[in-house]
């Protein structure tokens, strides 16, 4: 998620796109660039710094130029490290076109053979240079600046937003939208777009939203939307903007909290299609023959991680096991990097993170790598220094997460390591091929399973008003769902304060049955499994001493649904995927207890969106 910004008309170009990339800087920091018309000089002026914005003010003091018209970005890495040279725009090799660009481009590394063949030298390792080149490679042969760039387009494959400047077609700007947002805003004698309506609304509330596969051509005067297909031109209707801009940086939502599980199903849908090929196998692009080698002789796995990150590393063990059939388990940093663990060559040790940041992890990454176990990271943040020193990484594409408590992200790396599980298999030839596409099939169905789900929220609203006053919550879960329980209560304890507690279910007779009264919910996360039956005993069991049982569990179990005091209803899915889908509810319900206690759910107390101390 990156934030684009683009300006046409009668003020100081570069005032105004500094000021929009200020609004926009929530969407990615770790680089900025600015591009405009030099009115003076002629042709093109670009500027870009690695670093937040503050870097690229700073260097803009040293220049003095004169420009109504220009585009800027502010970065969120996907795909080359945060640099200088890899902050956008980026021009191409003729230095005739400037581009900015939020999403991915899934088929940049073929393109990017093809204009090598053709002569193009290129500075980045970015998928965006390759955009503007192969338009700037049509440009010089096509002389007409939509034409190159409706052909170019035409074979990008992925999810994107440009906007594009050219030096010798200097009055326009050219905005185009494939599923990443994109914004125009309408002035008098000036038109500007935006990765979203807070970089708009100090000049207007005036906005047009472009759909998909839709170009737009903005000038001072007008602006006019074509679609890339057939050329046509389409009728728009303006929409008037009533956010103020710190609601519009939420998209509308109170919290970013929200806003963010809100973007699950688009994050997890992105994920699956950029990690699965067209011959339906499984691939990562930063893992090269060096890591599959090592991989290839792995014969035990360790998932080390944080917080929400070790729930899902005890998954990614669960998966391990199951499908690569090799001996995992799940520890916390903390523990692992003080134990003095016993390690090999022959280990794997894949450190979990959001941020790549975490001190502890870090720490882990470290005794690992000096032990000889092979490191890799799987992680959101491209460029964070666990991603850089572990042998290989995998990125998890989530996009920034703003709210202290992980959502996207961990859902994302839940998706993550279930490709890569599938991908370890695959090396290691412990799965069959039909075995593999089965569950890459159930896999794809997981995104519109969890819109579904959010969908439904209104039950959970219900569920939440009837029990945010309680202040001891009991989360119980076996198998794969044991870490559904764990993150449940973590989501629930770390935003409302409550006292919320995760056992495996099986523990109960073990102590935690203590807890059952009348004044305690559990929540019981049993959708379809293997150990669906031991899930309803505990369910039994906390019924018969006068518990309240709050139920998630597989869309008509009307079993459960009888015995339980509320039940929530998930789609039916692969057991293995099941703590994707139980995740989304048990956001949205301490989401929602935490707001009700008027708590602050992005910036809960005495908590950091990344713990970079002991
Ligand atoms: C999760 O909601 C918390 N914010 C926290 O537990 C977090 O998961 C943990 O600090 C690990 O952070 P990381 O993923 O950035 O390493």
């Amino acid at each position: 998620m990156c934030g684009i910004v683009g300006y046409v008309g009668k003020r100081d170009a570069l005032s105004v796109l500094m000021k929009g990339l200020e609004h926009l800087e929530y969407r990615g920091y770790d680089s900025a660039g600015v591009a405009c018309i030099d009115e003076k000089a002629g042709g093109l002026f670009v500027l870009k710094e690695e670093g937040k914005l503050s870097r690229l003010k700073e260097s803009l003091k040293k220049h003095s130029v004169v420009s109504t018209v220009g585009i800027g970005h502010t970065r969120w890495a996907t795909h080359g490290e945060p640099s200088r040279v890899n902050a956008h725009p980026h021009t191409d090799c003729k230095g005739q076109i400037a581009l900015v660009h939020n999403g991915i481009i899934e088929n940049y590394a073929l393109l990017k053979e093809e204009l090598k063949r053709r002569g193009v030298a290129f500075r980045s390792k970015t998928d965006t240079e390759i955009a503007v080149n192969l338009i700037g490679d049509y440009y010089r042969r096509k002389r007409d600046l939509v034409e190159a760039f409706r052909k170019a387009v035409g074979r990008l494959r992925g999810f994107f937003a440009f906007v594009i400047l050219a030096g010798n077609d200097p009055d326009k700007l050219l905005v185009f939208k494939r599923s990443n947002p994109i914004v125009i805003g309408l002035g008098k004698g000036e038109n500007f777009v935006a990765s979203d309506v807070s970089a708009l609304l100090p000049y207007t509330k005036n906005v047009i939203y472009l759909e998909d596969d839709e170009y737009a051509l903005l000038t001072r005067k007008d602006v006019r939307i074509y679609n890339l297909g057939t050329g046509k031109a389409v009728k728009r209707k303006p929409a008037v903007i009533r956010w103020n801009i710190r609601q519009a940086q939420k998209g509308g939502y109170p919290h970013f909290m929200l806003k963010e599980i809100h973007e699950e199903p688009r994050i997890l849908e992105e994920i699956i299609t950029k990690r699965i090929d067209r011959r339906g196998n499984v691939y990562f692009d930063t893992l090269g023959r060096g890591a599959d080698l090592r991989l290839k002789k792995i014969k035990r796995v360790f998932f080390v991680s944080c917080g929400t990150a070790y729930h899902a590393g005890l998954v990614g063990s669960y998966l391990a096991e199951q499908f690569a059939r090799l001996p995992a388990g799940a520890e916390v940093s903390s523990e692992f990097r003080y134990r003095d663990p016993v390690l090999h060559s022959s280990d794997a040790v894949i450190l979990i993170t959001q941020s790549g940041e975490t001190a502890d992890t870090l720490a882990a990454l470290r005794e690992a790598k000096a032990k000889g176990a092979f490191t890799l990271a799987i992680v959101n943040v491209v460029g964070s220094t666990i991603a850089r020193e572990a042998n290989a990484v995998i990125y998890t594409h989530a996009g920034p997460e703003i709210g202290v408590a992980s959502t996207k992200a961990y859902t994302a790396q839940l998706v993550t390591e279930a490709l890569f599980t599938f991908y370890l298999a695959g090396l290691h030839q412990t799965m069959k091929r039909t075995q593999v596409s089965e569950l890459l099939l159930a896999l794809k169905k997981v995104p519109a399973a969890c819109e579904k789900i959010l969908k439904q929220s209104e039950a959970l609203d219900r569920c939440s008003r009837k029990y945010f006053r309680h202040q001891n919550f009991l989360y119980l879960g076996r198998g794969y769902n044991f870490p559904t329980a764990l993150e449940g209560a973590l989501k629930l304890k770390e935003i409302s304060y409550a006292h919320a507690h995760g056992y495996a279910a099986g523990e109960m007779k073990h102590g935690p049955i203590a807890l059952v009264d009348h004044k305690q919910p559990v929540i019981c996360i049993a959708p379809a499994s293997k150990t669906y039956e031991k899930m309803i005993s505990n369910v039994e069991e906390i019924k018969a001493r006068g518990g309240i049982v709050i139920a998630l569990g597989t869309e008509g179990d009307r079993r459960l649904a009888e015995l339980a005091d509320d039940f929530f209803p998930l789609p039916p899915t692969h057991e293995v995927f099941s703590p994707i889908l139980a995740a989304i509810p048990l956001q949205l319900f301490a989401y929602k207890i935490a707001a009700f206690n008027g708590r602050d759910v992005d910036q809960p107390r005495n908590l950091a969106k990344s713990v970079t101390v002991e």
